[in-house]
């Protein structure tokens, strides 16, 4: 009847449980950067298709590694701090790691940053190709506690997905 209200394919979800929602958003993914090999182009996208998939997220989007920092990359939320040292913050301590940062409560992470006073929990996944670290997928919620290990596992999954994508980003 409302046609202009009708959603598009990436709000159209099909899934019921959010391990389902995970399942599909890897599989719109992987179709979305197949096939092109520009870096900025898909981390765009990824990072488009994530925020609006996802409920209750106000910013997803990417840091990659230049050097011994973290830049910003491609994202959707409020604009973000630029440049972040290896080992501050959630996304720095992410990537020191190489591991996923599931932060419930920011103000409970000591040296976490807020560019986004928004912002009440985070979860951080690493980008590694092969052996090589290109940065990481940042994704902040205004809801305390909003990630879970169901997040954890799907947006590892996503980011092992947006990795094989990018190309020359790292
Ligand atoms: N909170 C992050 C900084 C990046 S923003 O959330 C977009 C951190 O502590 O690393």
């Amino acid at each position: 009847m409302h046609d202009v209200e009708r959603a598009t394919p990436w709000t159209e979800r099909r899934a019921v449980t959010k391990g389902a929602l995970y399942d599909e958003l890897a599989e719109e993914l992987d179709a979305l950067l197949a096939g092109e090999p520009d870096a900025v182009a898909n981390a765009a996208n990824a990072a488009a298709a994530i925020y609006h998939a996802l409920p209750e997220l106000n910013w997803a989007g990417f840091y990659f590694l230049r050097g011994e920092e973290l830049v910003l990359g491609p994202f959707q939320g409020r604009p973000a701090c630029v440049r972040i040292p290896v080992g501050k913050g959630v996304c720095g301590a992410a990537a020191s790691q190489r591991r996923s940062v599931l932060v419930p409560d920011v103000e409970a992470f000591p040296g976490h940053i807020a560019c986004d006073t928004a912002s009440r929990s985070e979860l951080v996944v690493p980008l590694v190709a092969g052996d090589a670290l290109l940065g990481v997928l940042d994704l902040d919620s205004p809801v305390l506690g909003r990630f879970d290990e169901t997040d954890r596992a799907g947006c590892e999954r996503l980011a092992g997905i947006i990795a094989r994508h990018l190309g020359g980003a790292g």
